[in-house]
């Protein structure tokens, strides 16, 4: 059973699809999570984690040095026992020290079709209102590994969805979470597969 240490900034609806799989899902008996680390200490995905009994701690980024808040997550990592770490909402990049410990055991979730649509400034909504002015035909989620840079690292799994033509940002981005919510865990099961 691999443990999974899941980041947030956010509400966690990627944090809740890898809880419920690994309970009764494709990643039961697989994959379990250990704990979940959040840069906001208001982020509704704590609660999903409180809710699930499972070890949770914020480390408010607003409030500490940089180097402070790297050193502790790396701690929390560390004191966990971690195996693979999940990006999940994570909207801050991850540091040299936890990179190069953890490499090719780090994952993330972008909404998006990368390399497409990728890059510092683009996460969350900014993403699905560039996909909707640039007239895209679809847009879609991708996992990939985490390297130093954003959005940069070796994709794992991708999926798409059509967007019609008068499609919004809010609505690109219902369409996208719903296969993010389904990816997200496929994607964990492969490289856990794929390392044994
Ligand atoms: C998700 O759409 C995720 O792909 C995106 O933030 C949302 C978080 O939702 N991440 C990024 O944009 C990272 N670049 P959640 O908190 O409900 O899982």
């Amino acid at each position: 059973m691999k443990r999974l240490a899941v980041l947030i900034s956010g509400g966690g609806s990627n944090l809740q699809s890898i809880i419920d799989s690994s309970k009764d899902g494709i990643l039961k008996n697989i994959a379990e999570v250990a704990v979940v680390i959040s840069s906001n200490p208001d982020a509704f995905g704590l609660q999903r984690a409180k809710t699930a009994n499972i070890k949770n701690f914020s480390l408010d980024c607003k409030k500490m040095q940089r180097e402070e808040y790297d050193k502790q997550m790396l701690d929390i990592l560390k004191e966990c026992k971690a195996d693979l770490i999940c990006m999940a909402g994570y909207m801050k990049k991850l540091p040299d020290i936890i990179v190069s410990e953890y490499k090719k055991k780090i994952l993330n979730i972008h909404p998006a079709l990368l390399p497409k649509f990728g890059g510092k400034g683009m996460y969350g909504h900014f993403v699905h209102e560039a996909v909707v002015k640039a007239k895209e035909k679809k847009s879609g989620a991708t996992v990939h590994f985490a390297d130093e840079n954003y959005d940069t690292g070796e994709i794992i799994i991708q999926e798409s969805v059509n967007i019609e033509e008068n499609d919004t940002a809010d609505i690109v981005a219902a369409k996208v979470l719903k296969i993010e919510h389904k990816i997200y865990p496929e994607a964990i099961k492969k490289v856990i597969e794929n390392h044994k």
